[in-house]
């Protein structure tokens, strides 16, 4: 619930705007107020009436306003809420505070502000993966802006991507989240999640039987205690969680390239199951059958991404955790992989197909530590996540 919270909104010129409504009714449902300010171009794709029907109050539209800054002039208002909301955050209204302008209302309040500050960008994809838009997105959380999405999906432009402004349930959940207080508040924690698919060529992979459940419930569980989460995933069976950055990657070799773009943070759960090897190189061809017999693939060993974080010499999230999927031997093997990864924790399973554990719902996992073996007993996946992120914030203390 979000009872007697104060929200500054803050909507950009997006066609996500019109999301901005149905947000602004959702914050009220759940007991919030909030104080709408329409940027210029956010007044062209919505109307300020309509805004300000929805939020029962006046809009704030302009900097150099005399009456409004007769009534609360901007400094006042850019420290007057709970918590200063920009949705949907643009690829300009990044850049902007990235660049600390204020050059008009909406980046004059968020530079002026002294309360917590969270984005939901939304914008075209090829505008989303710009370096431009990735470098100020750097600048942005190096400056402690939490980021709720975007997710991926069909855009009103007609291309398809990262880009779409997270759902107002999910803007909620994380608004939630970080208003609750939980005791990974302020704190950022990465995870990887869900099988990697190496390609062998256009049509063919090699993946495993990895859903994503187990990193999908710890996302939600770590979000919950109101991390701000970033959520790496490989093509999972399981959707991601909801209210927190997703970012979706085939390979391997993706995957470190996600992970270091998201660096740094406090914490970093590697909980994807990644290809220990890819195909050397992967034809840009679909290989056809030939009458010299089949065809022979050569491997290359990928990156392992666990060890690289875990062995960095500068920037290491203060807790890194892996993850060990066993077939025998499961506790000798986990502890010599947590000193051969170097990795804090490592959570280790018996993934043996009797056990059900890979693709299933329930785990039985052993917790290594540089303080021993912990037997943890079989449970849901989501109880295993929720102890996890538990001892995770109590180990952050
Ligand atoms: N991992 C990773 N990058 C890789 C391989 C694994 O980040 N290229 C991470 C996994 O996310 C997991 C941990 O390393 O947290 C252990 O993965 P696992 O596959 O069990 O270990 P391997 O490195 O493959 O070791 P082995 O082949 O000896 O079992």
């Amino acid at each position: 619930m979000l009872n007697g919270k104060r929200i500054l909104l803050i909507i950009g010129g997006g066609i996500a705007a019109f999301k901005a409504l149905d947000l602004i009714r959702r914050l009220r449902e759940r007991g919030a107020s909030v104080t709408p300010v329409l940027t210029q171009a956010g007044g062209e794709f919505v109307t300020p009436l309509s805004v300000s029907a929805l939020a029962g109050t006046k809009v704030y539209r302009d900097l150099f306003d005399l009456t409004d800054e007769a009534e609360m002039g901007h400094i006042q208002l850019s420290r007057s809420a709970d918590l200063v909301l920009v949705a949907p955050a643009t690829a300009d209204l990044m850049a902007k505070m990235a660049q600390g302008m204020a050059n008009d209302l909406a980046s004059t309040l968020l530079l002026a502000t002294d309360t917590p500050v969270m984005i939901a960008p939304a914008m075209n994809v090829r505008m989303w993966d710009h370096p431009a838009t990735q470098r100020n997105l750097a600048t942005l959380r190096g400056d402690g802006i939490a980021v709720i999405g975007p997710n991926d999906g069909d855009m009103a432009c007609g291309e398809f991507g990262p880009g779409r402004m997270a759902e107002p349930l999910e803007i909620v959940a994380a608004l939630e989240a970080k208003l609750a207080g939980g005791p990974l508040a302020g704190k950022r924690v990465l995870v990887t999640s869900g099988p990697t698919h190496e390609p062998i060529d256009p049509v063919r992979y090699i993946a495993n039987r990895s859903s994503g459940a187990q990193g999908t419930a710890l996302g939600t569980a770590l979000a919950a205690l109101g991390a701000e989460v970033v959520f790496v995933t490989g093509p999972a069976d399981v959707p991601p969680p909801a209210g927190v950055q997703v970012v979706k990657v085939q390979t391997a070799q993706q995957m470190l390239e996600a992970v270091q773009t998201a660096l740094p943070c406090d914490v970093a759960v590697f909980a994807a199951a990644v290809a220990d090897w890819r195909v050397a190189s992967a034809s840009d061809r679909k290989l056809k059958k030939t009458r010299d017999g089949m065809p022979k693939l050569e491997f290359a060993e990928n990156p392992d991404i666990l060890a690289m974080v875990s062995q960095m010499a500068e920037g290491r999230p203060k807790l890194v955790v892996g993850f060990a999927a066993e077939t025998d031997d499961v506790v000798e093997n986990a502890t010599a992989k947590r000193k051969r990864k170097g990795c804090d924790w490592i959570v280790a399973n018996d993934v043996s197909p009797e056990t059900g554990i890979m693709g299933g719902t329930e785990n039985a996992v052993h917790l290594v530590s540089d303080a021993g073996v912990e037997d943890w007993p079989r449970m849901g996946k989501d109880a295993v996540a929720q102890q996890l992120a538990a001892r995770i914030a109590a180990a952050l203390k």
